[in-house]
Parts: C-alpha cells; structure tokens; sequence
C-alpha cells in the first residue's frame, strides 16, 4: 500500500490520510468518517470490490492499475454548489496527470479525464444529507496503466491507461499529491470558479457533433462549450439551444 505518512508531508492541507491495500470502496469509507464527524480526510486504496461510478455503475478498480482515492469534505457549501467540487478535481487531476505526458489530458464534460481518446479517470462526488448534517464525498479513479490482462470487455473501447509500461509509487504519491493540493487550491475559494478558464481550454466536446437525452427526448447537437454556471451548451439540428445541466453526452456519429 502507499505510503500515507509520505502523501501527508507532501500535501499543503493538513487533512488526515489513510492508505489500504484493498477496499470496499473508498467512497464508502470516507462516507462513514464523514458522519463520526471528523474532519476532511483522504483515503487511498491499491484496489476496490466494489469500485462506484456515476449512474449506479461500478468502476473497474484492479490491483497494481490504477490509483482509487476518496476525500471527505466536510460542509462548506451548499448542496447545490456540489458540481463545483467535480469541476474543480477535474481540473486539478488533469494537471497532476500532466505533469508526466507530452500529451495534454482532455475533460470530457462533466468529470472524465481523456488521454488520447481514451477515459482515464472518472470522478463520483456524492452528498450525504441527513436531517442535521450534510457533507460531500469526492471520489477519484484513475487507471494508470491498463490491467495485466486487459480491461474488461465492456469498458475495453473506452477505457485507457496513462503510463503504458507502468509506474514507480513514488510517482503514484507524487500524482496523489499534486491532485490534493490544486484541489485545496480551488477549494478554498471554489464560488470564484479559479478553475474555468482551465477546465474550459480541456474541453473535450467543444465543435463536436454529440448525442444527449434531454427531458427524455434523444438530440444530436453541436457542442458549444461551458458556461460560466458549468452547463454544456449545445445547438441541436433545429438549431435550438439546448443548456445542459447534468447527464451524459456521448460523442455521436450522426451529423448535427
Ligand atoms: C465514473 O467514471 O463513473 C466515476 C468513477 C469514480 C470512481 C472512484 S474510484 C475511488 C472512489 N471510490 C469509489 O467507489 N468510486 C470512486
């Protein structure tokens, strides 16, 4: 397992680190330190049964592949200022990865990180609201290199890793590291937004032809970047625009 004494040396914010071989999910962890009221707190793992993604799905989290982190983040915020938290990890993975590829990541709108057209990282933020507290948990899975026998078939066209021979654990502290601190750095000011200008020059869907479900209804449109409340713009083939707030968008095949 990493060493969490060294990321604790290493980070800027003085926040409890935790480090494991293999987990439930970190996710779930961070969840039960958030309620005992504790504190913020990062939890590393190795690898995860039960790795949690957006929309109910689960993230493929093998050992000796990919880094598998949770912050709990103990409230400051509104509930509904939530999505800021995800933008902000976005911007703040997508530089740490960078510090070590010739290739520039991209973000996929609203919080997958992309190298070379493929997902590379995925970001779950989830609240907890109770009747006399709430908190926000955000969760980071990043696949550094893919697994020795492949990734699943299902994720196979989608999924990528960063390194392609590996990578030492030095590395893998140095890249957990440089996410917390440029988080922290939005974090504590997060209503200003410090991270737009960077988490739109990443935008991976701007001018691209892209299928969403809106109301229920399926569209193909033309994205048209973010704005500054963090939706996805979109003009459909009846040149309607569209602001989307949450969802999925998946780069489509049909002309706009
Ligand atoms: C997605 O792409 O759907 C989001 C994936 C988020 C995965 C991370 S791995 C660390 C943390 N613990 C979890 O159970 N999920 C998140």
């Amino acid at each position: 397992m990493l060493d969490a004494k060294k990321i604790k040396e290493l980070i800027n914010c003085d926040i409890d680190v935790f480090s494991f071989d293999c987990v439930c999910s970190t996710n779930l962890l961070a969840k039960e330190h958030g309620a005992k009221f504790l504190g913020d707190a990062l939890f590393i793992a190795e690898a995860q049964t039960n790795g949690r993604g957006r929309l109910g799905r689960t993230f493929y989290s093998p050992e000796n592949s990919g880094i598998y982190m949770s912050l709990t983040l103990t409230p400051r915020l509104k509930p509904e200022d939530y999505t800021l938290i995800t933008t902000a990890a976005a911007v703040s993975v997508a530089k740490a990865i960078d510090c070590y590829l010739n290739t520039p990541t991209k973000i996929k709108w609203v919080n997958d990180i992309f190298l070379n057209g493929k997902k590379v990282c995925g970001i779950l933020t989830e609240g907890v609201f109770e009747k006399d507290y709430s908190f926000a948990v955000l969760g980071i899975g990043i696949n550094l290199f893919e697994p020795k026998n492949g990734f699943p078939e299902e994720i196979s066209q989608i999924a990528g890793g960063i390194f392609e021979n590996g990578c030492t654990e030095s590395i893998k502290t140095d890249i957990i590291a440089k996410i917390i601190n440029n988080f922290y750095e939005y974090y504590s000011v997060l209503p200003q937004k410090d991270f737009l200008s960077e988490y739109r020059a990443k935008d991976m869907l701007k001018g691209k032809t892209v299928d969403y479900v809106k109301n229920g209804i399926c569209y193909t449109g033309t994205a048209q970047g973010i704005t500054d409340t963090l939706e996805l713009k979109v003009v459909d083939s009846n040149n309607t625009t569209h602001f989307l707030s949450s969802g999925e968008v998946t780069i489509g095949s049909k002309k706009a």
